[in-house]
């Protein structure tokens, strides 16, 4: 039998500053976030300075919670993970050297995680993977369709060629004047509105599992200068539907059209945006009776946290793949 073996984990690439112990890769046993949403909040998005400053403030209160919660001493653990990239790189580099500081403090081995490797793993915490697997990413910064074949094996065969999905809920939620982040103020709306409105699709050329919202962002900034102008009443709920429906149809069609082309075994679904309940709905929808299972986790572990990171160092770990001292924050990190 293995021995068990503890990960502590790092997240600093956003607006999170979170510590997390995972056992064996599959199993949290604490979980700390330290959000700062409140601090970006009237800015109307992430003001990177101002991450910088509140993971520096946060990071060592986090990492003592995270020890303290899970009742262990710094022996018990055997490596220590961190997010490399991608992200804010004043961001990043405040976790990735308090990784390196405490690894090399307590003669322990550091394990360099990719952003996004970390959201796909995130639902390792939950099932176990079978391969190939298609993952679906949908987060502030990225919307991708990823191929997997194996651990740590990861084909990009889609990606967004503007704005991300989680951008898009963004910025068309300060246009109707909601709180950021939008996401799940829109997710909210939308709830209260019908689809009445004809948004554009981007489906791109044939069989493309490439993605674009840029155009449905102007066309939903048009209408809504168009009905000022015309001092027409705009029901934003209505707007908010509409606009949903726009990108949860195109995230779901492309999916669903990649996971048969490539014959995969499951379909992950990752990011802050999979938390949206009209996605998550038409994405169970779509694979129902498909024989495809679909797998989403629970909102928690959507958004940016360690476990995640943890998660995914479990593989890295078993393999022996460890950073040199010289590791450094690396904002355009590529996932391969
Ligand atoms: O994964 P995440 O926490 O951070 C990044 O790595 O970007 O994703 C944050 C994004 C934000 O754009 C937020 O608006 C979006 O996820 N989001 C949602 C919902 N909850 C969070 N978007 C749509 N519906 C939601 N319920
Ligand atoms: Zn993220």
């Amino acid at each position: 039998m293995k021995k068990d073996y503890y990960i502590l984990a790092i997240e600093t690439s956003c607006d999170e500053t979170a510590a997390s112990i995972i056992k064996n890769g599959r199993e949290i046993i604490t979980n700390v976030v330290a959000s700062q949403i409140e601090s970006h909040k009237r800015f109307g998005g992430v003001v990177p300075e101002i991450a910088s400053r509140h993971h520096v403030e946060q990071i060592t209160l986090v990492l003592d919670q995270a020890i303290l919660e899970a009742k262990m001493t710094w022996d018990e653990i055997d490596a220590i993970a961190v997010t490399e990239g991608p992200g804010l790189v004043g961001a990043l580099i405040i976790g990735v050297n308090a990784a390196k500081a405490i690894a090399f403090a307590k003669g322990k081995p550091l394990i360099p995680v990719h952003h996004i490797a970390g959201h796909i793993y995130a639902n390792q915490l939950e099932n176990e993977f079978e391969f190939p697997l298609l993952a679906l990413i949908v987060s502030g910064g990225h919307t991708e369709l990823i191929v997997m074949k194996g651990h740590g094996e990861y084909e990009v065969i889609g990606e967004t060629l503007d704005d991300a999905a989680g951008e898009a809920f963004d910025k068309i939620a300060r246009v109707l004047d909601l709180p950021y982040p939008g996401g799940p103020h829109i997710d909210k709306l939308a709830k209260a509105g019908t689809e009445s409105i004809d948004f554009p699709r981007a489906w791109l050329e044939k069989g493309s599992y490439n993605f674009s919202f840029s155009g449905l962002k102007s066309s939903v900034i048009n209408y809504m200068h168009n009905k000022k102008q015309k001092n027409e009443e705009i029901i934003a709920a209505d707007v908010a539907a509409s606009f949903q429906a726009s990108v949860v149809d195109v995230l779901t069609e492309k999916t669903y059209a990649a996971a048969t082309k490539y014959n995969v075994k499951q379909v992950i679904v990752a990011g802050g945006v999979a938390a949206n309940s009209s996605l998550r709905q038409s994405l169970e929808e779509r694979f129902f009776g498909s024989n495809i299972p679909l797998m989403i986790p629970p909102l928690s572990l959507c958004t940016d946290n360690a476990a995640m990171i943890g998660a995914a160092a479990g593989i890295l770990y078993e393999r022996r793949v460890f950073a040199p001292w010289n590791l450094n924050a690396n904002p355009s990190l590529i996932l391969k």
